[in-house]
């Protein structure tokens, strides 16, 4: 009697492991993005996932003022997020640039605010 009910026992946690798929399962990996493109690689360190961003793949013109728009107008947000806004007088980009330097602290100088509203004219002014 007593082995009898082992055995059911026994098969009963087999349904339930099969259901569940234990033991064939891989174990849980980090967080991956499930966009293909672009491939960040993420390396498990102990508790900690480094992340390796990969440059944004965006087409930019060659101006002046190009390298200043790519190192401080990336920092929060993609350049594509700039790149895809309309065309706009440079009173609208002047007001944009102040906007991120004011109001979400851009570390943006006066003069390198300039030098960038100049390339946002060539990038995306009318
Ligand atoms: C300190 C962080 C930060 C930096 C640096 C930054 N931005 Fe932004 N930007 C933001 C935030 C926050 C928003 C608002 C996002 C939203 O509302 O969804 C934004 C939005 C924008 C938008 C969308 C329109 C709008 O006004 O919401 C444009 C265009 C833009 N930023 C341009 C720029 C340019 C050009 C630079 C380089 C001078 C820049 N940003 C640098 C934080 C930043």
């Amino acid at each position: 009697m007593a082995r009898r009910k082992t055995y059911s026992l026994l098969i009963l946690c087999s349904i339930v492991a099969a259901g569940y798929g234990c033991g064939t399962k891989e174990p849980v990996s980090p967080a991956q993005p499930t966009a293909s493109v672009p491939k960040h690689r993420f390396v498990q360190k102990g508790s900690v996932t480094e992340m390796t961003i990969v440059p944004e793949d965006v087409a930019l013109p060659e101006a002046p003022g190009k390298n200043e728009f790519q190192s401080y107008c990336g920092i929060c947000h993609s350049l594509k997020y700039i790149t895809a806004q309309p065309r706009f007088p440079r009173a609208t980009w002047e007001a944009e640039v102040h906007k991120m330097v004011e109001k979400y602290g851009a570390p943006v100088d006066t003069n390198v605010s300039k030098v960038i509203v100049d390339y946002l004219m060539v990038l995306n002014g009318k």
